[in-house]
C-alpha cells in the first residue's frame, strides 16, 4: 500500500538544501508501485515532480503537487567473457554503484566517481566528468511510460544522448526511469586524458594506474574543486558550458585571446562557463545567503538559509553579465522548479 505524505519539507531531499515543501510526497520502492500510483484517479491531473537524489534541482517555491521519490534499490551484475553488465535500480546512489564497480574491478565508470545523485537520474542529463560521459558505459534502461502505464526499454540510440542531454530531458515528464543497465569491462582502458588526472597521478608517483587509483584521484580532484553538498548546499555546475558556432567564437577570441575553449565538432566550439563567469568577477563572490564557489565559479552555493528565488536571482545576474561582456548566453543546467 502506497504511503502518501502531506505537506512535508524537501530540505533534506535536495542538495541545495532549500527549505521548500511538497503538498504530497510518495516514495517508490518497487516498480509495481508506479502502476498502482498512476492507476489511482486521485493523482491523474496533478502536477508531478520525480526526484532521485535531488542533486540537480533548484526549488524556487513550495511544490503544490505530488513529489515522487524514486527509491528502487538493487545492484546485480553478469559477466560474459570480458564484458560486464551491471543493472541497478533507479534509487541507488550513483557513487555506491561506482564503488561497487571499482571494488569488483569492472572498468568504465571510475572517472565518474563521486558525482552526486541517483542512478535513475544519470541518463537524463547524460552525466559526465573528467573525460567520460554516462553514454560511454550505458547499455540500456527501463522506464515507465506515464501515458500508457507500461514499461519500455530504451537502448543507447533510443536515448538520443547529447552533452548533458537525452530524450528523457527533451520529453520531460513522459517517462520515469526505473533501472539502468551499464556495459563495463574486465579489461581496463584507463582514461587519463583530463589534465588534472595525469598531474595528480604524477604527484602520487603512479605510472601504471589501476581502476581504483583513477577513482581515488578523481575523487580527490572533485573534493578539491567542488563544494561538498552535505556541508554547503549546491547542485554541481549550475550552467552548461555554452556551445557556439566558430563564427560567433572568433570575435570573442579576438577580444579575449585567453578564452578557454574546446573544439566540439561540426564547426562548433565549447566554452568553459566557469572561466566566463570568473572573468566577470563572480568567482567566490558572496551575495546574501548565496554566491559562487571559491574554487569553481560554475557552481552556485547556498551559504545557509538561501531561498531558491535568491539563488535563481543570482543566476540571472550572472547570465546578464556574461552576455554583456562576451555576447554569450549561458543556459541553466539545473532543473528549476
Ligand atoms: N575555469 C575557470 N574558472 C572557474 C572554473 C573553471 O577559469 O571558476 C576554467 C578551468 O581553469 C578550466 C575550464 O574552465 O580551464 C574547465 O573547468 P573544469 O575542468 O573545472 O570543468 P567545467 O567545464 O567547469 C565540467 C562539468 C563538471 C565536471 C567537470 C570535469 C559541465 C556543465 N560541467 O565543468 O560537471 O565535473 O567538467 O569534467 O559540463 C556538473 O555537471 O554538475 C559537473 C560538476
Amino acid at each position: 500500500m502506497l504511503q502518501i505524505h502531506e505537506n512535508i519539507s524537501l530540505q533534506n531531499f535536495n542538495t541545495f538544501g532549500i527549505d521548500a515543501s511538497a503538498r504530497y510526497f510518495v516514495e517508490i520502492n518497487h516498480e509495481d508501485e508506479l502502476v498502482e500510483l498512476f492507476m489511482d484517479p486521485q493523482w491523474k491531473g496533478i502536477e508531478r515532480l520525480v526526484m532521485g537524489g535531488g542533486s540537480n534541482l533548484l526549488l524556487t517555491q513550495n511544490f503544490d503537487g505530488l513529489v515522487i521519490r524514486m527509491n528502487i534499490r538493487g545492484i546485480e551484475h553478469r559477466i560474459n567473457h570480458t564484458d560486464v553488465f551491471i543493472e541497478a535500480g533507479a534509487g541507488e546512489v550513483w557513487n555506491d554503484l561506482v564503488n561497487y564497480a571499482v571494488k569488483w574491478e569492472f572498468a568504465g565508470m571510475e572517472n565518474l566517481s563521486l558525482i552526486p545523485g541517483s542512478v535513475g537520474a544519470s541518463p537524463i542529463q547524460n552525466i559526465g566528468a573528467y573525460g567520460v560521459e554516462l553514454k560511454d558505459v550505458f547499455d540500456s534502461c527501463r522506464a515507465f511510460e506515464i501515458a500508457t502505464g507500461t514499461f519500455k526499454a530504451f537502448d543507447k540510440a533510443a536515448c538520443q544522448f547529447g552533452y548533458r542531454d537525452s530524450i528523457f530531458k527533451q520529453q520531460k515528464g513522459e517517462y520515469i526511469i526505473v533501472s539502468v543497465k551499464f556495459h563495463l569491462s574486465l579489461v581496463a582502458s584507463i582514461n587519463t586524458r583530463y589534465g588534472a588526472i595525469e598531474q595528480e597521478l604524477n604527484n602520487r608517483g603512479i605510472t601504471n594506474p589501476t581502476i581504483k587509483d583513477i577513482s581515488q584521484v578523481v575523487s580527490h580532484i572533485r573534493v578539491s574543486k567542488l563544494p561538498d553538498p552535505s556541508t554547503i548546499g549546491n547542485a554541481g555546475s549550475f550552467f552548461k558550458n555554452p556551445v557556439i558556432p566558430v563564427t560567433e567564437f572568433e570575435p570573442v577570441k579576438t577580444q579575449y585571446p585567453d578564452v578557454v575553449n574546446y573544439p566540439a565538432g561540426d564547426g562548433l566550439i565549447k566554452l568553459a562557463a566557469g572561466w566566463l563567469i570568473e572573468q566577470c568577477g563572480w568567482k567566490g563572490k558572496v551575495v546574501g545567503n548565496t554566491g559562487t564557489w571559491k574554487n569553481q565559479a560554475l557552481v552556485l552555493v547556498n551559504h545557509g538559509g538561501a531561498t531558491g528565488e535568491e539563488v535563481y536571482g543570482l543566476s540571472s545576474q550572472i547570465i546578464d553579465s556574461v552576455y554583456t561582456k562576451f555576447g554569450v548566453m549561458l543556459e541553466r543546467e539545473v532543473n528549476i522548479i
